[in-house]
């Protein structure tokens, strides 16, 4: 039975103070086997530890857009190895990127936008990745970007990626921990992280659209940082654009 938008909003109002586990623990229960953790190589493997320790049937998979950190592309594989758990890797079309490059060139979100390129390297590999679910779950946190996601639930419906067969639920568990807390989790449970976050990488996206970012700028700075702050949402997380 698909759950209606209006008990998912109950749900989110239910759970929006409880701890991030508890709000896994009720995803398997409710969706799992079809449930998937969406790992970007970042922070987000606080996720992937708690769904590791809460046990249960959880898919793992990450987004490769070719554009990635080498050292993104070690830890996913160290993250495989550290849990013993698959980790399913979602790749772009070929011919969508062949076209876009040979168009375009290889760097044409510089001029035009990152709409495009996020489109055929991430938004469209997430489509799939997404076909087998009932619902997904995302580290997208409250503070991670004022101006897109100060109002992101724990659990809502996916108007980006439903479909009038299927409705999909997005689940957002670490919406209201805050930077600090994510890391002395990390700290506190010897998670390995990406050692990107040693150099001065806060928030890490693609390898031309990130950037260490300053003492006292915010992290959402060191993306893309050549658009305004109100677009800087890739499409995975569309819904959080008011006008988008
Ligand atoms: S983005 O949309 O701006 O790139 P961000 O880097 O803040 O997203 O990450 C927020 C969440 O989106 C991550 O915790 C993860 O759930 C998902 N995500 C982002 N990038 C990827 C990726 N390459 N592969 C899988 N999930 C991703
Ligand atoms: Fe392309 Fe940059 Fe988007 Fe990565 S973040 S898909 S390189 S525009």
């Amino acid at each position: 039975m698909p759950l209606e938008v209006e008990s998912l909003a109950e749900l989110a109002e239910a759970y929006v103070g409880r701890r991030p586990q508890e709000i896994l623990s009720w995803a398997l229960e409710e969706f799992s086997p079809d449930l998937g953790i969406s790992f970007s190589g970042a922070e987000d493997v606080v996720l992937v530890d708690m769904a590791a320790k809460l046990g249960g049937e959880v898919r793992v998979f990450s987004l490769d857009t070719g554009r990635l950190h080498p050292e993104t592309l070690r830890f996913i594989e160290r993250v495989r190895e550290h849990y013993e758990i698959p980790i399913e890797i979602y790749y772009p079309r070929p011919e969508a990127v062949e076209k876009l490059v040979r168009e375009k060139g290889l760097f044409s979100f510089y001029r035009d936008g990152h709409q495009e390129c996020c489109g055929i390297r991430k938004v469209e590999p997430l489509r799939r990745a997404l076909e087998p679910l009932r619902a997904w779950v995302t580290g997208q946190r409250r503070d991670q970007s004022p101006q897109t996601r100060a109002e992101v639930p724990v659990i809502q419906a996916d108007a980006a990626f439903s479909s009038a067969e299927r409705e999909l639920v997005k689940i957002n568990p670490l919406a209201r921990w805050t930077s600090r807390q994510v890391w002395a989790y990390i700290r506190e449970n010897s998670v390995p992280f990406n050692p990107l976050h040693e150099r001065g990488f806060i928030s890490i996206g693609c390898e031309p659209c990130t950037r260490p970012t300053l003492p006292g700028q915010h992290e959402r700075e060191g993306r893309w940082w050549w658009e305004d702050a109100t677009h800087k949402e890739c499409g995975l997380h569309a819904g959080n654009l008011r006008d988008g």
